[in-house]
């Protein structure tokens, strides 16, 4: 286990005493109204959400989870203004260089996630060097979704099952839920248990479309830039308060635990 280097307040997270959810989605939204809302650019707002990122980046590793996906750009980002769009590439290349050491320090292994080719040479250099001196760290898996869509996750993994099914005689009785979740960017993590959405919106928004089928949801209304350890605990206590069905009736969960 990996010494931790970190700058959180470790005493606010030490007050969750529930589960931990082995795999946290996080939805970060709202850093251009944070920003307009302060008379400035909305990349001020994006680089104000950079240092969210590390506060939360920082927790997860502390709490012990096994993974975190934060969705920092989707596929549907593209169509935003030149100037913001280069704005945030620019801050994700800065994000890569500034942030290895606290990655490295503590373990964790980074991935990106998503259509990368539409990212650039620098910047899918930047991302495939500190994947690759990463890629043994075992404490904590950081996945940013970047270019990233959930339906054409799913649709990616289609056109792989279809090219076997036409060229490697695959049986169509082979195809079934865990052979599809196979095909899917990071078949090694679980399911994320938890999905956290800030700016006080309800939606899914295109993000993990095929792994959040049973996520539990917490919407903070803080802007992303506001989000800090004292709200991470709340979506915490909220999901450790939640019984977890999965289909099943609540009197066979408890039978389940108790047995
Ligand atoms: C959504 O808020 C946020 C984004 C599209 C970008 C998220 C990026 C960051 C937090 C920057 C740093 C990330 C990493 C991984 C270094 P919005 O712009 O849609 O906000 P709005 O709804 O208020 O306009």
């Amino acid at each position: 286990m990996t010494e931790l280097k970190l700058s959180i307040d470790k005493d606010v997270i030490d007050e969750y005493q529930g589960p931990v959810p082995k795999h946290i989605g996080v939805i970060m939204d709202g850093n251009g109204r944070w920003a307009r809302e302060r008379g400035m650019m909305r990349i001020r707002g994006h680089h104000a959400g950079a240092k969210t990122v590390r506060t939360i980046v920082e927790s997860c590793r502390y709490l012990g989870c096994q993974a975190l996906t934060l969705y920092a750009f989707s596929a549907q980002n593209w169509g935003r203004p030149e100037d913001e769009v280069k704005g945030l590439m620019s801050l994700f290349d800065l994000y890569i260089k500034k942030e290895r050491k606290t990655i490295l320090d503590n373990g964790i292994q980074l991935r990106v996630i998503g259509k990368r080719a539409r990212l650039g040479p620098k910047l899918i250099k930047a991302i495939e060097g500190l994947e690759e001196v990463s890629r043994h760290n075992s404490d904590m898996v950081l996945q940013v979704a970047v270019s990233y869509g959930g339906r054409e996750e799913i649709l990616r993994a289609a056109k792989e099952i279809a090219r076997l099914a036409k060229e490697e005689d695959l049986d169509l009785d082979d195809i079934n839920e865990e052979m599809f979740s196979s095909k899917m960017y990071s078949p090694d993590l679980p399911d994320p248990e938890l999905i956290i959405r800030t700016s006080g919106e309800f939606r899914v928004s295109n993000f993990l479309t095929w792994q959040s089928a049973y996520s539990e949801f917490y919407v903070s209304d803080l802007y992303w830039p506001d989000f800090n350890e004292q709200e991470f605990v709340k979506g915490l206590n909220s999901f450790g308060g939640r019984e977890r069905r999965f289909g099943k009736t609540g009197e066979q969960v408890k039978n389940e635990v108790s047995s």
